[in-house]
């Protein structure tokens, strides 16, 4: 298992490599920002993987409309489904739309003896499991 980024957490499995494809649907995940619990999502593109909070960097909304849809239709950007804002899917840059020029928040994603991690890195930290007090 891939070491964390944080001291004492371990890196988290998200899915088999397979199950991403390239230009394809992404995985969803939570995160945990101090006490909040926020989307997030992993993505493959030109065969690497990457990751970002599933936060739209005009107004906090997640990107995907239809679950898992977070590419527009020719496979080459990320597309906010609300305003249509259009990421790099390798940067997480804004490249067209309300927020240009503005970015993604980016996770740490890696991809190991075919499986998919994320590697938690302050400030975001693995969520809490739900009903855990
Ligand atoms: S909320 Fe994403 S483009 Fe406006």
């Amino acid at each position: 298992m891939p070491e964390s980024g944080i001291e004492g957490v371990a890196a988290q499995f998200l899915c088999p490599a397979e199950a991403l494809v390239d230009g394809g649907s992404g995985v969803r995940f939570t995160v945990g920002i101090n006490t909040r619990q926020v989307g997030a999502f992993a993505v493959r593109f030109d065969g690497a993987v990457h990751g970002y909070l599933n936060q739209c960097a005009h107004v906090p909304m997640e990107l995907d409309w239809q679950e898992g849809q977070f590419f527009e239709s020719s496979g080459l950007y990320l597309i906010c489904a609300t305003h249509g804002a259009m990421y790099e899917p390798d940067s997480g840059l804004c490249v067209g739309g309300p927020c240009r020029g503005a970015s993604l928040a980016k996770l740490r994603i890696e991809e190991r003896d075919g499986k998919v991690f994320w590697v938690p890195e302050a400030p975001y930290y693995p969520a809490e499991p739900a009903g855990d007090a």
